[in-house]
């Protein structure tokens, strides 16, 4: 098992690149922000087959976390993320400093609106996709990658990262990868290493009421009583809801009933202090 070259600063990581790219291999990112389990080993599954070179980059990122978040808590397991990624076979690890990301006087962002206006994590975290797109927007121009691939858990921010990506022409493919559960169907997350035993044990319950509403509507019922029915029973099971709703999968505009477009079910709801969000589609 070979061990990924780390990387700390933009001067190795371009050195490494440019080697790569003289020899005419591909470059494929997976952004990361650590604390790595099976749902990022499997991007970098997806990225292996595309792209010849594959570069994981480690940055728990300040700027898309609100003031009352939780970036000082935010799980930090390098040495144990560098062993999932040596045992993936993946090439590079980018792991910078914060002040290597954001030099002093720092005081650039991306503005957004559509699919990061919609309504959803927008409505609750105000400043986090800013963070989000300025810092992927940087980590493309440090790594220039061929494609970078993101998980649909955060399809906001996926469709975010996708519409800025056309907006901004930038030359990387974006590619998104199915949200990977855990057994009982809780979707994986850096965060659920925050959830006590009994939350841990309560947690499936927002992916069950989500898969059973969107079974009624599929069968016909309207969208509004069946997210009425789910958001009753997402509560039940100790959840505050911060938001529920049917969306359409593309733009993330509001829906009032099934058309003959993708829809996609989008959560987010705190089980004590842990914020947890997940999302399926109604079309499978
Ligand atoms: O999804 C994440 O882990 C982060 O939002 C990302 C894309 C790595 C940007 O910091």
């Amino acid at each position: 098992m070979s061990q990924p070259t780390i990387a700390n600063t933009i001067a190795e990581l371009r050195a490494l690149t440019a080697g790569w790219r003289k020899a005419g291999d591909t470059i494929g990112l997976v952004p990361t922000m650590g604390a790595l389990h099976e749902g990022h080993v499997s991007l970098t599954r997806l990225m292996r087959e595309k792209a010849r070179r594959t570069i994981v980059s480690i940055f728990v990122n300040p700027t898309q976390f609100g003031p009352n978040e939780d970036f000082t808590r935010y799980p930090r397991t390098f040495q144990a993320d560098c062993e999932k990624l040596a045992a993936a076979g993946v090439d590079a690890v980018f792991a910078p400093a914060p002040d290597e990301v954001y030099p002093d006087g720092f005081c650039t962002t991306i503005s957004l609106a559509g699919p990061a206006t919609a309504g959803l994590e927008d409505a609750f975290r105000p400043t986090h996709f800013a963070g989000v797109a300025t810092v992927v927007t940087k980590l493309f121009t440090m790594v220039a990658p061929d494609a970078a691939i993101f998980g649909e858990k955060d399809f906001q921010q996926l469709a975010v990262i996708r519409r800025m990506a056309r907006d901004l022409n930038l030359p990387v493919e974006i590619l998104g990868a199915p949200t990977m559960r855990e057994a009982d169907g809780l979707a994986m997350s850096s965060r659920n290493v925050y959830l006590s035993p009994a939350e841990r044990q309560a947690a499936p319950a927002l992916n069950r009421a989500m898969r059973a509403a969107a079974t009624v509507i599929r069968s016909g019922t309207a969208i509004a009583p069946a997210l009425v029915e789910a958001r009753a029973a997402i509560a039940a099971a100790g959840f505050v809801i911060d938001y529920l709703e049917v969306r359409d999968a593309g733009s993330l505009a509001p829906v009032e009933k099934p058309e003959e477009r993708a829809l996609r079910m989008l959560a987010a709801a705190r089980l004590g202090k842990t914020r947890l969000i997940d999302n399926i589609s109604l079309d499978d």
